[in-house]
């Protein structure tokens, strides 16, 4: 893979959030909103699934226990990242980690029944190329679930932007609608998922204002935003 100078500053990056342990934590705050979409994706025991942006593969193990009889592919741009994830799942015999960006994906074409990127979709320098990447890789009929928290129509999480080292895209439901299309997927649609996690009586990080805003954030929901080949 050649690495872009953004490729660049986002692997360094992620490596720190790697070094600083984030990788393990954000299982915490991801699960919540990811486990109804892993209701929604209709895997198969035998399916190939992609974890684009999977950080320390938290969920690419979770995966792997799903579809004993397929594989499970975690791929991030943090070379750190993918080290944490090697380290906590030698256990698991159908599953591997590629250090790898979605730009382009070093994976054969027309091999996984599922990708799914958590949290990650925003950060990719350019969107729709990464897409018609994932597009490339899955199978006929296979599918593309993208999760994030961070979109324009929930206003509580736009203050994100000017917080985070790297540069992200904040699109709405229907642009990421129109980028899936253009990407060549159909039967495109979104849904919301509100995170069910009891909200604080006090809010003390840096991601919100308060816990009343913590709590509307959370009341809209992330972004579900799926497509079939
Ligand atoms: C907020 S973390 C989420 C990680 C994981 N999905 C989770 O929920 O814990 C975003 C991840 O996306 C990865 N990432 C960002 N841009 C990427 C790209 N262009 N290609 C592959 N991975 C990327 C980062 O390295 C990071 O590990």
């Amino acid at each position: 893979m050649t690495k872009s100078p953004t490729d660049e500053n986002l692997r360094e990056e992620f490596n720190r959030w790697a070094d600083a342990g984030k990788g393990e934590t954000m299982e915490h705050d991801h699960w919540p909103i990811t486990k109804p979409a892993l209701g929604l994706m209709q895997i198969e025991p035998d399916h190939n699934i992609l974890d684009a942006g999977c950080g320390a593969g938290w969920l690419s193990r979770i995966l792997a226990q799903r579809v004993p009889q397929g594989r499970v592919v975690g791929m991030d741009i943090s070379d750190e990242m993918i080290h944490h994830a090697r380290e906590a799942s030698v256990s698991h015999e159908n599953l591997v980690f590629v250090v790898g960006s979605v730009d382009e994906i070093p994976w054969e074409a027309n091999f996984f029944t599922r990708v799914i990127s958590v949290e990650s979709s925003y950060y990719w320098p350019d969107p729709l190329k990464g897409l018609r990447e994932i597009h490339r890789v899955l199978a006929e009929a296979g599918s593309a679930w993208i999760l994030i928290n961070y979109y324009r129509d929930n206003p509580y999480c736009h203050q994100w932007g000017e917080r985070l080292a790297v540069p992200t895209k904040l699109l709405s439901a229907a642009e990421w609608e129109t980028l899936f299309r253009d990407a060549g997927f159909m039967e495109v649609a979104h849904r919301l998922i509100p995170d069910p996690t009891p909200n604080p009586a006090v809010y003390t990080g840096r991601w919100f204002r308060d816990a009343k805003e913590l709590a509307a954030f959370r009341a809209i929901g992330a972004l579900l935003v799926y497509g079939n080949k």
